[in-house]
């Protein structure tokens, strides 16, 4: 066979091939380019709109003990909040007079502008003393059916009327309390809060008008509160592997209800202090080592971690109660799906401005 000459091919080219080119080969390429197109078109539309439909259930079913956390706090009956009082206790958690020295408030360790925390390891308080544990936050604490970390008392009325008598916190005297807001012009606002009292101006009164206020001191609409009203688009998938572990892990056996927290006493023992917990209280010197369950609402911003602040960041807070708490040991990330779930309970803070304060009654020598 004689091997095709150049002009042979040229010819070949010309009359064959070129011709059939733009008659079959061009049109097939569009058509196939354009089905091709469409596939990925197709591909993406779909994609789109599965995503706009709403999840016919939840992607991760929630344990029915994780609910939201209600939009109010309920009053108790026998202090029933008013604007009056709500007012007045807003005066009184950022008056300085209400301690000793007349350095520090309520907001000294729980800055409203803030988390509610003093971001202490321990709080600092009356003459820079230094307290044994760790701020907890004032948000929410309205929910709580028991205050301090060893859930000591029941009510704000009741917590209220401890750290003014503190002697590291706020040092005074409930009569020295009474003569100081007389003498600072607070009559007139505790008249219309309490306006039914012949001396409305009492250490009582105090502890009611500060607890109605922090009653108002609720951080509604999380992330997680949308999820479990049915926006459940709201979580990443990394949140959602964060709640499932969160749940799997056992963690919410613990830290369960609306603040995923704050109901029941466990042993926590990390060995840094040696705050006993409940077993200092009397009568309980068998508790040693028991602590309430924290609270878990806004606990990504609430740092540094645990009764004595010993640890610094969240991710090793999450590791220390992986260790603690839960038999099976944890990896780096799944520890971040878990404070990424964490974050979702960061709630809407209301906006605190800082009050208009009464003046001082002028004393008038006669
Ligand atoms: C010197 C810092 C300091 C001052 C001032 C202070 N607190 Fe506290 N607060 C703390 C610490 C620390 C705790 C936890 C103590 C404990 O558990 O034993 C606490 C606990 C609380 C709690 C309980 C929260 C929970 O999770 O159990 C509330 C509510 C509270 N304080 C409100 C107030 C009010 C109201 C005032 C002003 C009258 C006030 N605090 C003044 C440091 C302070
Ligand atoms: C056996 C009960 C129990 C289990 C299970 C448990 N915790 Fe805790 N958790 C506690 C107690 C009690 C505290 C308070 C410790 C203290 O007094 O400092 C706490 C505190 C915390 C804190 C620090 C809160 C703060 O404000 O300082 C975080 C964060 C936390 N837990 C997350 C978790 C995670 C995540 C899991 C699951 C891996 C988990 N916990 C499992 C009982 C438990």
């Amino acid at each position: 066979m004689e091997t095709p000459s150049t002009e042979k091919i040229k010819r070949l080219w010309l009359e064959v091939v070129k011709p059939r080119m733009w008659v079959a080969f061009v049109p097939h390429s569009v058509l196939f380019l354009s089905i091709f197109v469409g596939i990925v078109l197709a591909f993406f539309l779909a994609r789109w709109y599965i995503h706009t439909q709403p999840f016919s259930s939840p992607p991760v079913e929630v344990y029915p003990l994780l609910v939201a956390l209600p939009e109010s706090a309920p009053d108790p009956e026998y202090n029933i909040r008013t604007p009056e009082k709500v007012d007045l206790g807003h005066k009184l958690f950022f008056d300085v007079r209400l301690s000793r020295s007349k350095t520090v408030s309520c907001n000294t360790c729980h800055i409203l502008q803030g988390a509610g925390v003093d971001h202490r390891t321990v709080s600092v308080g009356e003459q820079h003393r230094a307290g044994t544990r760790n701020t907890p936050t004032v948000f929410n604490a309205a929910f709580l059916p028991m205050q301090f970390w060893d859930g000591r008392v029941e009510t704000l009325e009741q917590q209220a009327a401890l750290p003014l008598i503190t002697h590291h916190e706020m040092d005074m005297t409930p009569e020295e309390l009474v003569n100081r807001l007389l003498a600072s012009g607070y009559l007139p606002y505790f008249a219309s809060a309490f306006p039914d009292e012949d001396e409305p101006v009492s250490y009582q009164n105090v502890t009611f008008a500060l607890a109605a206020f922090q009653r108002t001191l609720i951080t509604p609409n999380a992330r997680f509160d949308q999820y479990l009203a049915g926006n459940h688009k709201i979580l990443s998938e990394k949140e959602l592997r964060g709640l499932k572990l969160f749940q799997e892990a056992q963690c919410a056996t613990c830290h369960y209800g609306p603040l995923l927290g704050g109901n029941t006493f466990m042993e926590f023992s990390h060995g840094i202090s040696d705050d006993r917990g409940r077993g200092n209280l009397e009568g309980h010197a068998d508790e040693a080592n028991v602590f309430r369950v924290a609270p878990l609402r806004n606990v990504t911003l609430t740092y540094p971690y645990f009764h004595d602040g010993s640890v610094a960041t969240i991710e090793s807070a999450v590791g220390m109660m992986v260790n603690e708490q839960v038999r099976r040991p944890f990896n780096v990330l799944e520890v971040r799906e878990i404070v990424a779930f964490l974050r979702t309970l960061e709630g809407e803070f209301p906006a605190i401005a800082h009050p208009r304060l009464p003046d001082d009654v002028p004393v008038f020598e006669p």
